[in-house]
């Protein structure tokens, strides 16, 4: 195991079987491209390792030239590639292969092939030495890959953690961390706030409720606390953007939880892709989401017996409660299907003694 910056790294590919792709991929380049005299166009800074062995092996005329481009901070992609040092070479009626030393989202290889386009390459073609599909969400064809690798972050043969790693001559992935990290739903009225409580203390957990967050956020008037009240103010829905900055902060606070509840959250695809991105940036990824699952007249009952004692007037109106419901389906339904796709939704039965309840839940936390 080795340590960058922050994060620790377990070894995944070594230099030996890299060495034993490239050659298997020099071998095809060489029979497609033997009398094309290709200009390899190599991306800066990760490919430089890559870009090298390559060359080494094509026996035939070709030119080599390179374009820095960025997209990546850390361990998060930024959706935008900036361009640092732009080519240099005529590429017009030119065979290009464009040397990448990984394709992700595929939001660099298409920025430059459209860029490669525009200045009039007779043929592009795209050689990348790793390849995570899963990631990728463009269209743009690669003929050449070396690894195809899940969806983890790498270091290591020309990669880097912010800077560190290029030298390391095998690759390294992020550790996978064991944490347990849950998104707990539940309509109004299923006891989501009981189990979120008994779960935290059996499991460890850090309970982070979204309302607590605000709530706390805006008391102390922190920078989002602020921003978060200018618009409530105004009537408006929070941001995401706002959101999801301030529950990253609530789990930087806690960097050695051993996972999280997030209650409250996410709420819309936009976060739960956010969610995903900050959790994937530290090894970890959504254990689960669970949801409660109580019919509705059980919750109006529920609801309105509580309305008697608690004084919250929301509880005492049926139409209120109901509407409250409805809301509730609407909003989740979305993310239902989100984490049904990755398999990780789970409908536990809301119905019976808090300890029953508790007991089934931990049934599907102890099976993660
Ligand atoms: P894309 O534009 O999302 O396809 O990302 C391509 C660039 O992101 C690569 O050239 C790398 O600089 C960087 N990148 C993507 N995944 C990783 C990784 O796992 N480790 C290190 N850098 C990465
Ligand atoms: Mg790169």
């Amino acid at each position: 195991m080795i340590k960058l910056h922050d994060l620790q790294f377990v070894p995944f590919i070594a230099e030996n079987e890299i060495i034993a792709t490239i050659d298997r991929m020099s071998d095809r380049l060489n029979k497609d491209l033997s009398d094309k005299n290709p200009l390899f166009v190599g991306v800066l800074n990760g490919a430089f390792m890559f870009v090298s062995e390559i060359l080494k092996r094509f026996d035939f005329d070709c030119e080599v030239s390179f374009i820095k481009l960025a997209s990546y901070q850390g361990t998060e992609t930024t959706h935008q590639v900036k361009e640092l040092v732009g080519l240099d070479q005529d590429v017009s009626g030119r065979t290009v292969v464009v040397l990448e030393d990984i394709v992700d989202t595929g939001n660099t290889i298409t920025v430059l092939s459209k860029l490669l386009r525009d200045l009039g390459c007779d043929e592009i073609r795209i050689a990348t030495l790793f390849f995570k599909p899963e990631a990728y969400t463009k269209k743009v064809k690669i003929d050449y890959f070396g690894f195809e690798i899940p969806n983890k972050f790498i270091v290591g043969y020309g990669l880097d953690y912010n800077g560190l790693g290029r030298n390391l001559t095998d690759v390294y992935q992020l550790k996978s961390s064991d944490m347990t990290n849950l998104v707990l739903f539940g309509p109004p009225g299923a006891g989501k706030g009981t189990q979120a409580e008994v779960l935290k203390q059996k499991y460890d957990l850090v309970h982070i409720s979204t309302g607590d967050v605000f709530r706390y956020n805006i008391k102390n008037a922190t920078e989002l606390g602020i921003l978060a009240k200018s618009f409530i103010d105004k009537g408006q829905l929070v941001p995401d953007e706002v959101t999801i900055n301030m529950l990253n902060a609530e789990v930087d606070k806690n960097p050695d939880a051993k996972g999280f509840i997030f209650d409250g959250f996410p709420r819309t695809t936009a976060q739960a892709d956010s969610l995903q991105e900050l959790l994937t940036s530290k090894g970890a990824e959504v254990s689960a989401m669970i949801a409660l699952e109580v019919d509705d007249e059980v919750l109006v009952q529920r609801l309105l017996e509580r309305g008697k004692t608690s004084g919250r007037p929301d509880d005492a109106d049926e139409g209120v409660i109901r509407n409250r419901i409805k809301v509730y389906y609407d909003e989740t339904a979305i993310l239902k299907s989100y984490y049904l796709k990755q398999n990780k939704y789970f409908g536990v039965d809301g119905v019976g003694g808090i300890d029953d309840i508790t007991k089934r839940l931990s049934q599907v936390i102890d099976d993660l």
